[in-house]
């Protein structure tokens, strides 16, 4: 083989090489070789179906913003299938803070109530919405958002899919303020005054 036998040998091996890291940069949950999984063979109907939610039925409403998941963790059968959901519960007033999910896309449908929404993508440009009952909005997967009830007399409830069975929550005020980082690196990374960080992390003590 001559050189440039070799020069297209490298570029090929090139090739290969950058759409496999593509191929994982844009993959969800790893696909299983399997219908589904199960922890044995004697599982029946009962192992797929979860009725955590049946408290939501005539309930009472929460005081504070609550989310009901229903992950891999909740509902063990969810494992290696790619979806989960959660049922938000905003009272009047009450905000889901800035968060975001690592390993998923979250569609987010309102039920009851209207909800201000939002994100922020890595050029730091805000998308907000307010939402009706009905609507469909959908956050893209590891970006910051949040969901915000402003009425302050009515409720909100909405309900969220995920495209992971464990999309995880990474919640920015804790996460940042609340994981015991030097507090130097928080100083300089906020360009703020010690008092002012501990006055931020005192609030999330509470
Ligand atoms: C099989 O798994 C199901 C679901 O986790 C469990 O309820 C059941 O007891 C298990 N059966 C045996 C024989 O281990
Ligand atoms: C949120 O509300 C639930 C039930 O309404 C209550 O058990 C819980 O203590 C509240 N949490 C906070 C932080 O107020
Ligand atoms: C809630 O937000 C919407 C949209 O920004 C605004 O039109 C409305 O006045 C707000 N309501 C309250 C009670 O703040
Ligand atoms: C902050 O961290 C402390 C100690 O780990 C924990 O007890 C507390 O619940 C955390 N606060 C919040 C708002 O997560």
């Amino acid at each position: 083989m001559g050189q440039a036998g070799n020069v297209f040998l490298v570029f090929f091996f090139f090739l290969v090489c950058l759409f496999s890291i593509l191929r994982i940069a844009s993959a969800g949950d790893p696909d299983i070789l399997t219908d589904f999984e199960a922890p044995n063979n004697t599982i029946d109907a009962n192992y797929f179906t979860f009725k955590g939610m049946r408290q939501l039925v005539g309930g009472e409403y929460p005081t504070n913003f609550t989310a009901l998941k229903v992950s891999m963790n909740e509902f063990p059968a969810l494992a290696g299938l790619s979806v989960s959901y959660a049922v938000l519960e905003f009272p009047a007033g009450s905000v889901n803070p800035v968060h975001i999910h690592p390993r998923a896309t979250e569609l987010i449908f309102l039920v009851q109530g209207s909800l201000q929404v939002g994100f922020v993508d890595t050029t730091n440009t805000l998308y907000k919405q307010c939402l009706q009952v009905g609507d469909t909005f959908v956050f893209p997967k590891g970006l910051v958002h949040f969901q915000y009830n402003n009425d302050t007399k009515e409720p909100a409830l909405a309900i969220s899919a995920f495209g992971s069975a464990n999309a995880g929550t990474q919640a920015i005020p804790t996460s940042v303020f609340n994981a015991s980082i030097f507090e130097g690196i928080l100083d300089a990374s906020f360009h703020a005054k010690r008092a002012t960080i501990q006055k931020i992390e005192a609030g999330l003590k509470a």
